[in-house]
């Protein structure tokens, strides 16, 4: 199959170009290297340089005849979007809605959008939340991560395009960029690694700091390769469903790197939601996908990457 990965040259789009090349598939990345890296890009696959948002995606399109387009690409900070809400727009949405007009031109047959599902819920108190519940988003990034998905079904209706949207939870692993505000595996381990102190943002109320779902990025990579073949037309959240406080998190960093738990507290961040995880029951029903690293065994690998890269 070939396989056209926007944002190919980024953190998690690196680990599914590798996946979909383990599986025997011709991969072309499409990235702006806005904040990806060509290096990162594997061996075997094709890149080229160019924003999804702009006009010459549709020549790449037309020179590479994709099979599937798996659409990465995207401006990835909650709190950037906040700031800039129409550069958001432009990366997220119309980058979006630009990738699938250039599917409908070239008889792409499917189309894998990376959606979030730890931002387009909004804060909710659930233990795990299911696809089912009503989107509530809070920030310019949510809102066009959810129009992403509102365009697939319109283009599934109007044009016959099928798709399958992966709502992500926390994402960490091997490669992740520890500079942004995002990442706090990334951010714990670099800091931890440099002997300073990492911050600790958490509620007054709840000193423990926010609860997420962490999923490794091989599985979720996995996610992505089941989907090329089941899962037409849904949605799917993927997580693990364990809820994992920040503090633990850095307990369990620290233990690894065999240093002191130690971080400065502090309050929440505009946008910070108290809890977020996922119920990924219909991936397993519908992908037959299921995470095979729990915390312990994700966060060595991910530890160790870290420890080697510094
Ligand atoms: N990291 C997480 O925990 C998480 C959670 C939910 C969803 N996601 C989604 O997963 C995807 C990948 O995120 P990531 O963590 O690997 O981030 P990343 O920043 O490492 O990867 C994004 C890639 O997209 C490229 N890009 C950005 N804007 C572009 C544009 N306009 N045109 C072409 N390329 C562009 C960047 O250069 C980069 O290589 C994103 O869609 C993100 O919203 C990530």
């Amino acid at each position: 199959m070939k396989i056209l990965l926007t944002g190919g040259a980024g953190f998690i789009g690196s680990h599914v170009a590798a996946a979909f090349l383990a599986a025997g598939h011709q991969v072309v990345v499409v990235d702006d290297l806005s904040t990806g890296d060509r290096s990162r890009v594997p061996p075997g696959a094709s890149f080229h340089l160019a924003d999804v948002a702009s006009p010459e995606l549709d020549a790449i399109f037309a020179r590479e005849r994709p099979d599937v387009v798996d659409h990465h690409a995207a401006q990835i900070s909650v709190t950037a979007s906040a700031r800039d809400p129409l550069a958001d727009a432009r990366a997220n949405a119309l980058g979006t809605l630009n990738v699938l007009e250039c599917c409908r031109r070239h008889q792409v047959r499917k189309v894998i959008f990376i959606s979030s599902g730890g931002a387009i819920y909004g804060d909710a108190p659930v233990d795990r939340i299911p696809e089912t519940r009503p989107p509530a988003p809070l920030s310019p990034y949510a809102i066009h991560k959810l129009t992403g998905e509102h365009y697939l079904r319109f283009y599934r209706a109007q044009h016959g395009l099928a798709y399958t949207s992966l709502r992500y939870a926390n994402v960490y692993g091997p490669g992740q960029n520890p500079d942004g505000e995002a990442g706090v595996v990334a951010i714990f381990c670099t800091k931890l690694l440099r002997g300073e102190v990492p911050v600790l943002n958490a509620w007054p109320d709840d000193p423990e700091g926010m609860a997420r779902d962490y999923v490794y990025v091989e599985d979720v990579a996995e996610a992505n390769a089941l989907s090329l073949v089941k899962g037409d037309d849904g949605i799917f959240n993927i997580g693990t469903g364990t809820a994992v406080k920040t503090r633990e998190l850095l307990e369990t960093i620290a233990h690894l790197l065999g240093s002191e738990p130690r971080y400065t507290p502090a309050g929440p961040r505009p946008g910070d939601l108290r809890r977020s995880c996922l119920d990924n029951r219909r991936a397993l029903e519908v992908l037959g996908w299921r995470p095979t690293h729990d915390l312990a065994a994700g966060l060595a690998k991910t530890v160790a990457w870290f420890q080697s890269h510094a």
